[in-house]
């Protein structure tokens, strides 16, 4: 892709918390089962211009499964889904919510950098995750104070 150059640029700084921030994420319950994800990706990152490139492949594998729980879908949401084999291409940026989700994912990085870690008085210290907005659905619902939540 053509834009990538530009792209590195800007997320290049922003990705070490990123990784962290997405993995503390996981930890909060039970993970997808990993394994049988991992065994089914393709195993080296090929593509990845959010993530540092040298993710390890179970740390990516642990960043996948927390953004897939956060917004409720499966893999194959983001990722190019052959309809028939129903095989995944990881690596393609063929399916245009993969590059939306790397929108989200630098946005989310920034609201944790550049401004809540810039909050001097911060009383909460986790960070923000894609599952603060999404609470488990594709797209976020409107907040509707009569519900409850
Ligand atoms: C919300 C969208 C989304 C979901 C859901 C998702 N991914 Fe991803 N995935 C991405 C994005 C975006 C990237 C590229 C990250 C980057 O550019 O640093 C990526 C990259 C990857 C890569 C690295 C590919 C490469 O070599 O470049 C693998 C492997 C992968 N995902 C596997 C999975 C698996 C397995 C699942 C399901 C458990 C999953 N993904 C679910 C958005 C998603
Ligand atoms: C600050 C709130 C917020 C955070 C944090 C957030 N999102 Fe979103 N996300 C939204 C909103 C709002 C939309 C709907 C945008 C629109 O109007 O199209 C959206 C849309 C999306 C979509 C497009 C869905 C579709 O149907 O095409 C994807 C994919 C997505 N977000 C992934 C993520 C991921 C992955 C993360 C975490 C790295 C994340 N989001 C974090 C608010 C957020």
């Amino acid at each position: 892709m053509k834009v990538q150059g530009i792209v590195r640029v800007g997320s290049l700084l922003a990705v070490a918390t990123f990784a962290v921030v997405t993995a503390a994420a996981v930890t909060q319950d039970a993970a997808p089962p990993l394994a049988r994800v991992a065994a089914k990706a393709n195993p080296t990152q090929t593509n990845l211009r959010v993530l540092p490139k040298d993710t390890s492949a179970q740390d990516v594998y642990k960043i996948m499964a927390g953004m897939q729980r956060d917004l409720g879908v499966q893999c194959g949401f983001c990722h190019e889904q052959d309809p028939d084999t129903k095989q995944i291409d990881y690596v393609s940026d063929e399916n245009p919510r993969k590059e939306t989700a790397r929108f989200m994912m630098r946005m989310t990085n920034d609201i944790n950098t550049k401004y809540l870690g810039q909050l001097g008085d911060r009383q909460y210290a986790q960070p923000i995750t894609c599952g603060n907005c999404h609470l488990g659905q594709m797209h976020p619902s409107p907040f509707d104070p009569t519900s409850g939540r």
